[in-house]
């Protein structure tokens, strides 16, 4: 029944419903499978953290802490912060629970929302929903191959078409090589001042790395004769980039350099890299990025320990798959069977039928009517729900201690025992209801 909202949710966010929910559970699934092939286990952070978790972590010259966050004060004045992103939470658990532990490794996953507060647009919203990874302790290039690799994989096995995805992978250099380069830079955009728009002239500054960004044709012009920090980096750095592409190629994984790939968030050292989609997205083509922040535990107050991750986005992912075609495959709930009362004196009987059937078999959901429907109600409902089988609870049956089984797709009929029925139920497995396919509709607001 359509009604007259008074209340909306608010602007940036969308209610995950129906085909998008499923999407939703069906990325998250996939998840776990794929991840836990590498070893990865969940982890669950709050969604909130104290402000400067987020404001040292990811660094106050960014726009996520300049601009976009969700920031408010407690009832003791204590400054919180609706995560913009779970990297810094990770690490901030990590550091209090001691998760690297004896053996100096953790593979953690998580899933949930994030805040940002930007403009949102298709593939942009203020709360959206991201899937991450964090390996927390290694520092071989091994373990930025895996990385790049699980969300490669991950990507592979959703369904997104490997032609229309591009893996770029750059460096960032470390505290070595970097603050030269960095002053560099900003000697050079200092010098073309008058040609960069103004947030790229106040960037010169304070974040000149991020010019690389920027998505002002003119600047765009000055940055394609810029110093690369590819030109610049320390052996070490050097060194550790080309192992990481070895292993790639090794893998048969293509990637594409990219000098220019400079991320968001200031705690990246040495390998960053980015999953983009060519066609369907417009301007919000990152599927997913991340890299390596070995200096992101001290930074936080810990020891020092490095680190490497990503993070997806499900909303872009979800529309790559439907611009793909590629519809999304449920993830292989139970079977649907309809418990239907052919009258009223018979409800509680199909009632009472429908929880032994849930209780007695792992491989059946059970539905039966909550609305005092008629017999005719009851089979439309069973149908709208997929159901492969009814179980008509008659008068005439009941007494005789029998059911009657309804294929949905033959319109066979069966008599069987009533206390029968959820074996009946698991000796037919190959009783199918309606597609289980979901299509994906509209995500962004
Ligand atoms: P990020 O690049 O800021 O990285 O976000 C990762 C992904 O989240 C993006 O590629 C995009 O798909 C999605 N995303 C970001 N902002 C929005 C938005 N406003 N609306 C919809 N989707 C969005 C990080 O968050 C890092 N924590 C990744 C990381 C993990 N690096 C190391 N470990």
């Amino acid at each position: 029944m359509a009604q007259n909202p008074t209340y909306q949710a608010p602007k940036g966010t969308v209610d995950l419903t129906g085909d998008s929910a499923r999407a939703w559970e069906y990325l998250n699934h996939t998840a776990a499978q794929v991840f836990s092939r590498y070893g990865y286990e969940l982890i669950c952070t709050p969604i909130f953290e104290a402000t400067e978790v987020f404001a040292r972590g990811i660094g106050a010259a960014t726009d996520v802490v300049n601009k976009e966050m969700y920031s408010f004060k407690d009832k003791k004045g204590r400054s919180l912060t609706l995560r913009p992103e779970n990297t810094a939470g990770v690490v901030r658990a990590a550091i209090q629970g001691n998760l690297a532990g004896e053996a100096g490794l953790a593979k953690l996953y998580y899933a949930g929302p994030m805040f940002r507060y930007e403009r949102p647009q298709k593939g942009r919203q203020r709360q959206f929903y991201q899937i991450g990874a964090e390996a927390l302790g290694p520092a071989s290039p091994e373990a930025d191959a895996e990385m790049i690799l699980m969300l490669w994989n991950y990507f592979c096995t959703l369904g997104l078409p490997v032609v229309n995805m591009e893996l770029l992978v750059n460096s960032m250099g470390c505290p070595q090589c970097r603050p030269a380069y960095r002053e560099h830079l900003a000697d050079y955009l200092r010098d073309h001042t008058k040609e960069l728009c103004p947030e790229c002239q106040t960037r010169a500054d304070t974040n000149p790395l991020r010019a690389f960004d920027c998505k002002n044709p003119q600047c765009q012009t000055v940055l394609a004769t810029a110093p690369k920090l590819s030109d610049a980096l320390c052996d070490d750095c050097a060194s550790h980039q080309r192992q990481v592409t070895a292993l790639l190629e090794a893998a048969g994984v293509t990637y594409t350099p990219d000098p220019t790939l400079v991320r968001g968030l200031d705690y990246y050292t040495r390998t960053v890299f980015e999953v983009q989609i060519k066609d369907g997205l417009g301007a919000q083509n990152a599927l997913g990025g991340g890299g390596r922040y070995d200096g992101l535990f001290e930074q936080l107050g810990g020891k020092p320990t490095p680190g490497i991750g990503f993070a997806l986005g499900f909303e872009r992912v979800a529309l790559a798959l439907d611009a793909a075609n590629q519809y999304l495959f449920s993830a292989g709930g139970p079977r649907v069977c309809y418990v239907a009362a052919a009258d009223a004196a018979l409800r509680g009987r199909a009632f009472g039928l429908a929880q032994t059937i849930r209780t007695s078999t792992q491989k059946w959901a059970a539905l039966c009517d909550l609305q005092n429907k008629s017999l005719k109600a009851q089979f439309k409902a069973a149908d709208r729900a997929g159901a492969a089988v009814v179980v008509i609870v008659g008068a005439d049956e009941f007494e005789a201690g029998q059911v009657r089984m309804r294929n949905m797709q033959t319109h066979a009929e069966e008599l069987i025992a009533f206390d029968g029925v959820a074996r009946w139920l698991d000796d037919h497995p190959e009783l199918q209801g309606a597609s289980n396919q979901l299509s994906v509709s509209s995500y962004t607001s």
